[in-house]
């Protein structure tokens, strides 16, 4: 070893480990903590609606679940009673979950692309009678009575398009005052064109809770 070698090797000793690295482990160490406890408390809710559906996101990452206490944030003080409740791309159903859990009685569809998904969802839910799980392309299967449509960047902006459009037919033919809770919300610029769409966006920010993804809650009032 030489020299210099020795005297760096001397002075790492005596100094002991960069703090710029014990600060990043813990950081590290704290995140993952998060994520452990926020993994374990959604399955711990799942448990209560029949079983964990963690599994179905690693099986296809395309059909993640949101987090319940983001859901939560997102919904409480939005529903009311008489609502009619469509979670747009439904995946294994957390949402739905989630509203049966707030104690919400009136009808709940889950609309999904996705045959086989479509069919568990609707096994585990099936002695739910309020709940109805309808299988195929969301924006053709859009409920006309839907008053309250929750999205989990289920689509491209194409779809998104057709989805807004098929929102603003279903206003004009029956009328109904409609908010849309979208989370993740990638692609606004189908609502953002149209001055009829009101557009609020919010961050859930809750500690333990996913990462506070950017949401938009969209309305679309009687008056169209
Ligand atoms: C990110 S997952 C969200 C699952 C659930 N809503 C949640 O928040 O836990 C999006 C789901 O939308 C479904 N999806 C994508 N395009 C769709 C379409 N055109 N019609 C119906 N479902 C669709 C996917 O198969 C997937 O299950």
């Amino acid at each position: 070893m030489n020299k210099q070698r020795k005297v760096e090797l001397i002075e790492h000793q005596v100094a002991g480990p960069d703090p710029g690295v014990v600060v990043r482990s813990s950081t590290r160490l704290r995140r993952w903590t998060a994520v452990g406890s926020r993994l374990a408390r959604n399955a711990a809710i799942d448990m209560r609606f029949g079983r964990p559906l963690a599994a179905v996101y690693f099986r296809n990452r395309d059909q993640s679940n949101s987090d319940y206490r983001e859901l939560r944030s997102l919904f409480v003080g939005r529903l009311v009673k008489g609502d009619v409740l469509v979670d747009v791309g439904c995946g294994a159903g957390r949402v739905i979950n989630q509203w049966l859990r707030m104690g919400f009685d009136g009808p709940i569809f889950g609309l999904e692309v996705d045959t086989q998904r479509a069919e568990a969802t609707r096994r585990r839910l099936r002695r739910r009678c309020n709940v109805s799980i309808l299988t195929g392309d969301a924006v053709a299967n859009l409920p006309s009575d839907g008053t309250v449509f929750f999205l989990f960047n289920p689509f491209d902006e194409l779809t998104m398009r057709r989805f807004s459009k098929r929102i603003l037919e279903i206003a004009d033919e029956v009328g109904n005052e409609i908010t849309i809770i979208y989370l993740n919300c990638k692609h606004l610029s189908p609502f953002r064109s149209d001055p009829k769409f009101a557009i609020e966006e919010v961050s859930p920010q809750h500690k333990g809770t996913a990462i506070g993804q950017r949401s938009a809650i969209i309305t679309l009032s009687k008056a169209v």
